[in-house]
């Protein structure tokens, strides 16, 4: 019989999303849909999935199991955000009545706002701040399903910001249910005091904080903003040589809004993804089919900068690209962390089915981060990481717009939300 700690009985459905990882293509419509689903955990694992006949004959329980009836629930696993901004302070919220009047995003960057302002009220949070910023921010996610988060630094631009930013990603993670997945992004603008002087940067970032940030444990994934007016392909190059010489996994920002070049850079040097391709060419969709580089589609920013311009979802896919979806949460270009509202998106915005857009958001993120293994599907062996939403179906995730249906979240087997409220007493998992 297999030992369970957590038993969730009865899902009137659940989308497991499991199957090979990536999902491309055909297999990126499966879901793995199991009706009246029974799950079992043990250890903060899957140890089972199933129908009830299945588990009464395979399962034990042990004595103090966690038992949930999920009768009349949906099931699908937690979500993977594989692109955030998150430990950031201040906010754009006049900047955005200004695009509102009709400037554009980069117009605003232009004139020190955008990015730069960012930077300015995150050099000036403490740690402490950032860090408190943050928890309230997950815990937002966590109310709307999300379990898991990759997290970029790149509003500090000097070595302590940069370093303060991780460490608040670091202290967040460690008093927080959700997974955090730290990303150095020192190169995600070229900050006021080197605006004349880039080389200058670059030689920083190269000689000083890279350097710093790999010895301190920090970061696993370094991202660089390639764009016109940001960083260039050739200095993007540089930056991703010295970044994978240092053992850093290379996500590149890539084909916002000019297409320089960034995505078949990513793909050709093996990066674990390219992201955002809303001006992708036709010869970065070739890089990315078929490739291990994913491809994250960040659909809330051209929804938000009000720009008719996407990413083509449709065309990636058909291609056969490992497509992810993410939040890209920042106080500049998407302020939103809701991943119901990033997959409503990627229907009604850029097409996909809604299986497809969940495989996207769960399984394809997890592998978008390189945590595959552990997250993004429910099956035996990886993290209980589970979402249960009061729905009559999976489709109503999409259709019935604009509400927030999640009643439970189970993160590595723990209750973390019950009845919509965030569980601040969870339970010591047992020990495998
Ligand atoms: O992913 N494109 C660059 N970085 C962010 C925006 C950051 C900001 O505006 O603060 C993005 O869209
Ligand atoms: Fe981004």
């Amino acid at each position: 019989m297999i030992k369970a700690d957590c038993i969730v009985a009865g899902c009137r459905e659940l989308a497991t999303c499991r199957g090979p990882i990536p999902k491309r293509r055909e297999t990126l419509k499966d879901v793995g849909l199991v009706e009246k689903a029974w799950i079992a955990g043990f250890g903060g694992k899957v140890v089972f999935v199933g129908p009830e006949e299945e588990f009464l004959k395979t399962v034990k329980p042990v004595d103090d199991a966690v038992r949930l009836d999920a009768g009349g629930l949906v099931g699908f696993p937690g979500f993977v955000d594989s692109h955030t901004h998150l430990p950031f302070a201040g906010s754009r919220a006049n900047e955005f009545s200004l695009r509102i009047q009709g400037w554009t995003y980069r117009e605003l960057a232009a004139k020190g706002l955008g990015i730069r302002s960012t930077v300015r009220a995150t050099r000036a949070a403490s740690r402490e701040d950032l860090r408190d910023l943050c928890l309230a921010r997950l815990d937002e996610m966590l109310l709307h399903g999300t379990t898991t988060v990759e997290a970029k630094s790149g509003y500090g631009l000097n070595l302590a910001d940069e370093i303060k930013q991780l460490e608040a990603v670091r202290d967040a993670g460690a008093r927080h249910p959700i997974d955090l997945v730290p990303t150095f992004m020192g190169a995600h603008e070229i900050p006021d005091e080197f605006r004349d002087r880039k080389e200058d940067y670059l030689d920083l970032l190269i000689h000083t904080i890279i350097p710093a940030v790999r010895d301190q444990g920090l970061a696993r994934f370094f991202d660089v903003f390639c764009e016109e007016g940001v960083f260039s392909l050739d200095e993007t190059k540089r930056l991703a040589a010295e970044a994978l010489s240092a053992g850093f996994g290379l996500k590149i920002h890539a084909d916002e809004f000019v297409p320089l070049g960034g995505t078949e850079l990513a793909a050709g040097l093996g990066a674990i993804s390219a992201e955002h391709l809303i001006a992708i060419t036709d010869s970065g969709v070739a890089a990315l089919a078929g490739s291990p580089t994913a491809a994250i589609l960040l659909p809330n920013v051209p929804f938000f900068l009000m720009q008719d311009k996407k990413a083509p979802a449709r065309r990636l896919i058909e291609a056969g690209a490992a497509v992810a979806l993410a939040s890209d949460f920042n106080p500049g270009s998407s302020m939103t962390s809701n991943m119901q509202w990033i997959v409503q998106l990627g229907v009604f915005q850029m097409k996909m089915t809604i299986e497809e857009a969940l495989n996207a958001a769960t399984a394809n993120g997890a592998y978008a981060v390189r945590e595959h293994r552990d997250a993004g599907s429910l099956e035996p062996g990886k993290n209980l990481d589970l979402v249960l939403a009061d729905m009559p179906t999976l489709s109503d995730l999409v259709y019935r717009l604009g509400q927030n249906p999640v009643k439970v979240v189970l993160k590595k087997g723990r209750v973390v939300v019950e009845d919509g409220r965030i569980c601040r007493d969870v339970r010591p998992l047992s020990s495998p």
